[in-house]
């Protein structure tokens, strides 16, 4: 028996023994062409090389190339595991001649490796071409010798095959191979050619045109050749069996799958087997090549095909998760062949396994709704609706897994109940959304996500990639393209750019055509929570719906953010070991230049809880731990330790993040949930440095960081401000504060010896300086007035008290005067209280001073007034007043 493995090495080494060029598979997932979700045939990755907008990597070429037909234009799901040959993974072996040979060595290889190298009987093959191709209607006759009816003219889009709804096309040919008369169908064309009797086994596609939104719309650069032949088909033939699932490979994996759950593939329980073995191979590849479960794009159609997978392990009665144990058979089938298999292989098994716990919990009860509610149908009936839609909503039920779970039973599924259910809730999200007095341009947002879905975001792992411009949104409203100037939001199906949530700040970038478009995307955000809305303006060139474009996010901003988001992770573990479990996020903001972390505790960090926690942090920088990303359900990740933001909600699956290590090496430093950008090692941070702490509220503090450069650039100014200062002061920087210190010692000491040598001059110990107040009598009555320049208002009251004991009677005042302001103060000796009082003539001075008031006791008062340049006016108002009495 020739392998699987053994028919791709032969067709692989053919070609290259006839001058092509052996092209390792590309990855499920296309990376030159945004339009497609998965690759579904051997030219995808060549399609630019077709057009010409690329060079090719050779004038021929050759592969074995990995496909997945589930979701989109070509989609096989629905059929899997009940025909003998639909598969949602399937590879195809191509050979490729870009522009060098066209159809008659085409025809002549595929000729000659058919019937010389692997001897197939030229009696079992026929062929078909497109009805108006003459041509290769007469290369084949005279290659083969074939009778006419063994040259099948088809006039159907059959023979003529297209990539997708863009891209390169031409008519076909195809090979078909005759299983024979035991098997029921008829040639293609006829009326019985969908029984599985003649089967095709290779497609010529003679490429010439190519097209958008499926028109035609020009020719390629030159007539190309681009083959493709399902290496399951041919390996069926070439082991002599009908099927291709009792080929070597899906024998070792349903044999794997028989032997795990115990029950023998016969009967109605054969289908169930086939559906696990073509889904493993699915699931398998796609997440070897990094497509991982979710809600959207890519990653639901995965979820998808798991759920179907995981349903017929239940229904073969497997009491325990399946998939993830039948990987190792499918590693040693494949993995020499696509070694990405076995590199991936811990994490398929990893995911497989924990989808299918997961899924398992609501499985059992959503089975038992399909029951209930099918228990009166018959053969022929239908379930409603919104029975399906219930199931989706609440059990995660794919509506092509409800109906392939009444398939057996010949129920059907009430499709438009479905979509009319799915569209009811869609509309009461809307008019909740509204109700809760959000915008009303938000209309928008929900037109869009409803029409296209939600953005598949790549930013996880990528920082370009491309896109289908799916919306463009200007003013409020959808447009169909932006020329340049234009201010707008630019929606695609997918996109690296992460759009602002979670504290963390949205991407910048710039989204490009080779032909001329430049679009600055100035940040991104998330409307709805599942758009990613590209917000800029058009530089050059014009945008329309429908554009294939290249993104490119800022990558140095979106590193600098990135070391900030791990940053808030470390911070917070920091903080919970230094202060205690109490505290807990508030809140955050991460920004490419700095970050803030809000958190629950009830005192200012001293300086010390600062100093403890920056250093812990920057300790865990520098053990430059692994950052490890897993996806897991809420409920798991809570378990495994993870910090979730208390009433935040989380859907079905949460992403955590694992960061560092502990002291003994045994837990993570830090786990928590979260949907953001991170680090892949700690060490990535480089630095950490807190610039500020302070109160939100009341038992909410806030600490401000930076980090990286940002950190050293806010730690260099401050060593320069230190050395400013040394320099200054004439010192060293290390004895600047020392210096400092003494100084502001010393300037102490000098103010109180300034301030005691005023006092001495004020009571005239002094020689120079203000001259001690001459007494006066005024109507028998001594007064002493007096204004001191630079007089500390504190020595006021001490030296009226002197004046007083000096007069033995009368009335002292003394104004003041500091930096143009005076304080001002009057006393009167005891004896004289009955005829003045002290309050009262304060007042008069501080009126003259330009103030108001003052106040005290008969015998002492004191004001003060915004004009000390009246001092002296002061003074005389209290000597007037005297002098009347
Ligand atoms: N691209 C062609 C096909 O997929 C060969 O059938």
């Amino acid at each position: 028996m020739t392998s699987t493995n053994d028919i791709r090495r032969s067709f692989l080494d053919y070609f290259a023994g006839q001058g092509h060029k052996e092209v390792a598979s590309a990855p499920l997932v296309p990376f030159s062409d945004p339009t497609l979700m998965f690759v579904n045939a051997g030219m995808v990755p060549f399609k630019n090389s077709f057009t010409g907008l690329e060079t090719p990597p050779a004038p021929r070429a050759t592969s074995a190339q990995k496909c997945v037909r589930a979701g989109g234009k070509h989609n096989d799901l629905d059929n899997v595991g009940y025909t003998a040959r639909h598969h949602t993974f399937f590879e195809m072996l191509g050979n490729f001649s870009f522009g060098d040979y066209f159809k008659e060595q085409a025809i002549h290889h595929a000729w000659t490796l058919l019937t010389k190298e692997w001897g197939l009987d030229p009696e079992r093959l026929l062929v078909t071409v497109y009805h108006t191709d003459d041509e290769a209607f007469e290369l084949w006759k005279k290659l083969t010798g074939f009778a006419d009816e063994k040259i099948i003219r088809i006039p159907t889009k059959d023979n003529f095959w297209a990539m997708g709804s863009d891209g390169p096309c031409g008519p076909c040919s195809e090979i078909f191979y005759d299983h024979g008369d035991h098997i029921w169908g008829g040639p293609p064309g006829s009326p019985e050619e969908d029984g599985d009797r003649f089967v095709e086994i290779w497609n010529l596609v003679f490429m010439q045109f190519t097209q958008e939104a499926d028109e035609i719309v020009g020719d390629l650069p030159k007539p190309s050749i681009d083959t493709g032949m399902g290496i399951e088909r041919v390996a069926a033939v070439m082991q002599g069996v009908h099927d291709n699932y009792d080929t070597d490979t899906f024998k070792a994996l349903i044999a794997a799958s028989e032997g795990l759950t115990g029950v023998k593939a016969e009967g109605d329980r054969t289908a169930s087997h086939r559906v696990i073995a073509d889904h493993l191979r699915s699931t398998s590849f796609l997440l070897a090549d990094g497509v991982l479960p979710s809600n959207e794009g890519r990653g639901y159609v995965l979820r998808r095909i798991m759920r179907r997978a995981m349903r017929h392990a239940h229904l073969l009665g497997a009491d325990k998760p399946l998939m993830h144990r039948l990987v190792p058979e499918l590693v040693s089938e494949m993995g020499a062949a696509y070694p990405e298999l076995v590199r991936g292989q811990a994490l398929i098994q990893e995911v497989l396994e924990r989808e299918e716990t997961q899924f398992r919990r609501t499985l059992d009860k959503g089975l038992r709704l399909l029951d209930e509610e099918t228990g009166d149908l018959g053969e022929g009936g239908t379930l409603p609706g919104e029975t399906a839609f219930k199931l989706y909503d609440t059990y995660g039920f794919p509506y092509d897994l409800t109906e392939d779970a009444l398939r057996s039973r010949g129920i059907g599924v009430d499709r438009e109940g479905f979509d009319a259910a799915m569209a009811q809730q869609k509309a009461a999200a809307r008019a909740a959304w509204k109700g809760s007095g959000e915008a009303a341009s938000d209309e928008v947002w929900f037109d869009i996500a409803e029409r296209e879905g939600s953005t598949e975001f790549t930013g996880y792992s990528s920082t370009t990639g491309e896109a289908a411009v799916v919306a463009i949104v200007k003013d409020g409203a959808e447009v169909d393209r932006a020329a340049a100037g234009d201010q707008v939001i630019v929606l695609t199906n997918q996109t690296p750019f992460y759009g602002e949530s979670g504290g963390q700040t949205g991407d910048a970038g710039r989204i490009w055509t080779p032909d001329g478009l430049e679009f600055a995307v100035e940040t991104t955000n998330k409307p709805l929570g599942r758009l990613h809305a590209h917000v800029g303006k058009v530089i050059k060139g014009e945008v329309k719906v429908g554009d294939a474009v290249h993104l490119q996010i800022d990558a140095d901003r979106r590193d600098r953010i990135r070391a900030n988001h791990s940053a808030t992770h470390l911070v917070h573990a920091a903080l919970r070991n230094a202060l205690g479990e109490h505290v807990t996020q508030k809140g955050s903001l991460v920004a490419d230049d700095r970050f803030r972390f809000d958190f629950s505790h009830p005192k200012p960090l001293s300086a010390e809880e600062i100093a403890d926690i920056e250093a812990e942090v920057n300790a865990e920088i520098r053990a430059n731990e692994q950052v490890s990303t897993r996806l897991m359900t809420p409920d798991d990740a809570v378990a495994a330790g993870a910090l979730a933001l208390f009433g935040e909600k989380y859907g079905d699956e949460v992403r955590v993040l694992s960061m560092g290590r502990k002291p003994d090496g045994s837990r993570n430093f830090s786990v928590e949930l979260c949907g953001g950008t991170h680090v892949e090692a700690t060490g990535d941070i480089g630095l950490f440095h807190i610039v500020s702490e302070s109160a939100v509220s009341s038992g909410v503090r806030r600490i401000e960081a930076l980090t990286g450069d940002a950190a050293r650039r806010w730690l260099l100014a401050r060593d320069e401000a230190v050395k400013a200062i040394a320099s200054a002061l004439k010192t060293a920087p290390d004895d600047a504060a020392a210096r400092v210190t003494a100084l502001v010692e010393e300037r102490k000491r000098l103010e109180k010896e300034l301030a005691e040598a005023k006092r001495a001059l004020a009571l005239g110990g002094g020689g120079a300086g203000p001259a001690q107040a001459a007494d006066e009598d005024i109507g028998g009555v001594t007064f002493s007035g007096q204004t001191i320049e630079g007089l500390d208002p504190k020595e006021l009251r001490p030296l009226l008290d002197e004046a007083k004991s000096r007069i033995g009677s009368g009335i002292a005042a003394i104004c003041a005067v500091n930096d143009g302001k005076a304080a001002f103060a009057v006393a009167v000796t005891d004896d004289l209280i009955g005829r003045f009082s002290a309050v009262d003539l304060v007042r008069k001075g501080v009126e003259a001073l330009g103030g108001k008031g003052g106040g005290g006791r008969p015998d002492m008062a004191q004001g003060g007034g915004p004009d000390g340049s009246q001092a002296d006016a002061a003074i005389a108002a209290v000597r007037e007043a005297l002098s009347a009495g």
